[in-house]
């Protein structure tokens, strides 16, 4: 199929575009490049020996969607473009609307334009909200506690009105539970462009030498350390997860969630030793009171994407970690290294 990536420059678009070429699907990514980097796409095409078509814009802007539906005619559109630092939403609530939720808005009018009808989006397991049980399924009651879980919430409704008002549409909404990890060639992989607000990319910055120690926001949960326990799903895992919604939304209509995870989860502590085996030190660590919002536990029932998908995660917890090291060695500051 000939498929456009929105945010194809980004950690996890980056991946999937790889992917997507290995199963013989053509590729066009829009990309404003606000967290991300062109070199990301000379090396996607390096691996990949193949074309990557590229246009710089703004999801938001009509015009630009025009441009590229008319010059690459899609089949299908796998939407990453958005922003997502969870403080930084609480900040810049307009922003975060504008972006995950306008961006959402004028890329399907631009795709109406065109009758293409097949769309698959980037949306989070932070939609769910405090947990009512675990593991989540996706009849889980859907409350997000913070603006960028409402941003994703309302950009699932949108689309799933959509695909029930468009004959023959599809719109595949995929609930990623934590991603981490990158490609096994080390050329790609997450480069924040701050201070990490995630867990993994931090370690990994500590293990590098950048920074001095992982601060633990909180010991006192209830959870067998203590500490906050997490579904951690390797990026190239989710990344086939895009080319099997793919397949699936070819053949589908209307809207259909799937949770994207492993069904396992680890704590702050599981992580930090499955570190500390991959890159042969000890990782510094401080305590620190809880973070704000955070939850103690959270994990996938990914049952339905076995199904339906017939997508299985396959890499595990030391994988992770392995190719997170690896990546961080190799480009100790990221793409600009
Ligand atoms: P990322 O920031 O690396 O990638 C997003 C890409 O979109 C970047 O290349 C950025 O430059 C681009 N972009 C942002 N705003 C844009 C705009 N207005 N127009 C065009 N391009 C724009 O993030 P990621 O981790 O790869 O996440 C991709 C998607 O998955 C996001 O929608 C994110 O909300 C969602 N998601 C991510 C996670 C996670 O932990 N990484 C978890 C759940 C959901
Ligand atoms: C965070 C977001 C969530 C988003 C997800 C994307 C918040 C409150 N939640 O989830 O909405 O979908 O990222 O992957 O920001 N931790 C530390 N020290 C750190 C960083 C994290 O102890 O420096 C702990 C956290 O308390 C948590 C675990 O590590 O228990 C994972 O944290 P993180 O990687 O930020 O992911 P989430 O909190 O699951």
């Amino acid at each position: 199929m000939r498929v456009l990536v929105t945010g194809g420059a980004g950690y996890i678009g980056s991946h999937t575009l790889l992917e997507l070429m290995a199963q013989g699907h053509e590729v066009c990514v829009l990309d404003n490049y606000s967290n991300a980097t062109p070199e990301v796409l000379n090396r996607v095409r390096s691996l990949s020996n193949g074309t990557v078509t590229d246009f710089t814009g703004d999801v938001r802007d009509p015009a630009m969607l025009d441009e590229v539906m008319q010059n690459f005619r899609p089949d299908a559109v796998i939407h990453f473009a958005g922003l997502k630092a969870v403080g930084e939403s609480e900040e810049k609530p307009l922003v975060y609307y504008d972006v995950n939720v306008g961006g959402t808005l004028a890329l399907l009018h631009a795709m109406d334009r065109v009758n293409c009808r097949k769309i698959i989006f980037s949306s989070s397991a932070t939609v769910y909200g405090e947990p009512v049980y675990l593991p989540y399924d996706e009849a889980h009651p859907t409350a997000p506690m913070s603006v960028y879980g409402q941003s994703k919430l309302m950009a699932e409704n949108i689309l799933t009105n959509w695909a029930k008002a468009t004959p023959d549409a599809s719109s595949v909404l995929l609930r990623y539970f934590n991603p981490v990890g990158a490609h096994h060639s080390s050329r790609i992989g997450e480069d924040p462009k701050d201070i990490p607000n995630n867990l993994m990319p931090f370690i990994a910055q500590v293990a590098v030498g950048k920074r001095d120690a992982l601060t633990v926001f909180g010991d006192d949960y209830d959870t067998p350390d203590g500490t906050g326990l997490r579904d951690y799903i390797h990026v190239v895992d989710l990344a086939r997860a895009h080319v099997a919604a793919l397949n699936y939304a070819e053949n589908a209509t209307g809207a259909r969630p799937f949770n994207i995870g492993t069904g396992q989860s680890y704590s702050v502590r599981d992580m930090v030793a499955a570190f500390e085996r991959a890159c042969g030190h000890t990782i510094p660590t401080k305590l620190a009171p809880r973070r704000a919002g955070d939850i103690a536990a959270m994990q996938a029932d990914a049952t339905r994407a076995s199904q339906e998908l017939g997508w299985n995660a396959e890499h595990g917890l030391d994988d992770m970690t392995a190719s997170t090291w690896a990546w961080q060695s190799a480009n100790p500051n990221g793409y600009d290294s």
